[in-house]
């Protein structure tokens, strides 16, 4: 049985936060909201409770998790140190949408970080997060709240669909506001090395640090060693195959509409995750979802779950996805559907 808890988003409720709080330090599983995602919380200097969040997800015990702090006097006792670049970066980022990737301290449980040496650390922006992990008085574990390899729950009833029954209990404050995950940047390399693209951009990163070197798994080249142990998995995927198509407009509606008429000649069920400006030009039996304007990608990457959640009910053969710019937010969300895509890409 999982238990449901409701709170305002802005000022929850301390009793029932409380309640919440009371069974992760009894060593529960209870599903939070962030500013990004939806996350699987246990306490993170528990082991047997760290392990049940494996053993709920479905996940390879050899992907680290991120740990949640409440406040930035949290991190001293979990790293072995605390280089200069980080400590830039948490000035600019925290509490945000940042995890931190340091030299872990000994404190730290081997099943936290997969064996590694280091060990992700984030301070999130939620204030129900926060209060949530200061009431439990220890730093939280959270992988995103769902099933391994599937897209991640940005809403209370998402992480129900995949592991009701499976947890103790979810606290539901709304929809998460940015809608993909943290980003995550390794501060252990001379120069801080971008390990997964998220909610603080890039050109955030560039602006801070000078410099930020780039994991070769983010230009596509995803047969090297993984550095992140999650990147080499599969990700985000939807219940059905989806192809995406990359380019700039318009030949990336273009080359959409010709995939699409192909697909519904040879008399499949086709799904189609477009923009705003796509939608009044899709062919008639084509399944639409609309994920936001090409020039709101704050709108896309909020929506991008949902959006990649929608065809579990539909029963589409093939789902053709449109992709955006890189720009900003957008090496996030491109980064999330070539995953969902298995890489299946096609360029203009
Ligand atoms: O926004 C988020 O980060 C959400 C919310 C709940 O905070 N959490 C989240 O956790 O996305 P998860 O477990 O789904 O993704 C964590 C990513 C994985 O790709 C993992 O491999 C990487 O962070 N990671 C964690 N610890 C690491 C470490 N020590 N070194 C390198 N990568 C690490
Ligand atoms: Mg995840």
């Amino acid at each position: 049985h999982t238990e449901y808890f409701v709170v305002d988003k802005d000022h929850p409720d301390q009793g029932v936060l409380g309640q919440a709080a009371e069974l992760l330090k009894q060593g529960k599983l209870v599903a939070f909201p962030t500013e990004t995602v939806y996350g699987l919380g246990a306490n993170g200097l528990d082991e047997k409770a760290v392990a049940n969040i494996y053993v709920a997800k479905g996940r390879p015990s050899d992907n680290p998790l991120i740990l949640h702090i409440s406040h930035i006097e949290e991190l001293k006792q979990l790293v072995a140190h605390i280089p200069n670049n980080a400590k830039v970066l948490m000035n600019a980022y925290w509490p945000g949408p940042l995890t931190i990737v340091f030299r872990r301290a000994a404190i730290v449980p081997d099943i936290v970080t997969g064996g590694l040496e280091t060990v992700g650390i984030r301070l999130p922006d939620s204030v129900v997060a926060r209060e949530l992990i200061a009431l439990a008085g220890t730093p939280i574990a959270a992988p995103s709240a769902n099933i391994s390899g599937r897209p991640s729950p940005t809403n209370a009833q998402a992480v129900l669909v995949d592991l009701e029954g499976k947890i103790d209990a979810v606290v539901d404050a709304g929809n998460c506001q940015i809608g993909v995950e943290s980003t995550v940047i390794d501060c252990t390399t001379p120069v801080p090395t971008l390990l997964r693209p998220g909610g603080v951009t890039l050109e955030m990163l560039m602006e801070t640090l000078g410099e930020v070197e780039m994991d070769p798994i983010l230009s596509g080249s995803f047969e090297l060693a993984p550095r992140s142990p999650g990147m080499k998995y599969t990700h985000y995927a939807p219940d059905a195959p989806m192809v995406l198509v990359e380019g700039e407009y318009p030949q990336v509606l273009e080359l959409l509409l010709k995939e699409v008429s192909a697909a519904l000649t040879e008399g499949k069920r086709v799904g189609a995750l477009i923009s705003g400006q796509t939608a009044d030009k899709l062919p008639v039996g084509t399944i639409p979802f609309v994920y936001g304007m090409r020039e709101n990608v704050e709108e896309i990457a909020a929506n991008l779950y949902l959006a990649l959640r929608n065809y579990d009910d539909h029963s589409v053969d093939v789902i053709f996805a449109e992709g955006i710019s890189e720009e900003g937010l957008g090496l996030a969300v491109m980064n999330r559907l070539r995953k969902a895509s298995g890489y299946r890409i096609i360029k203009g």
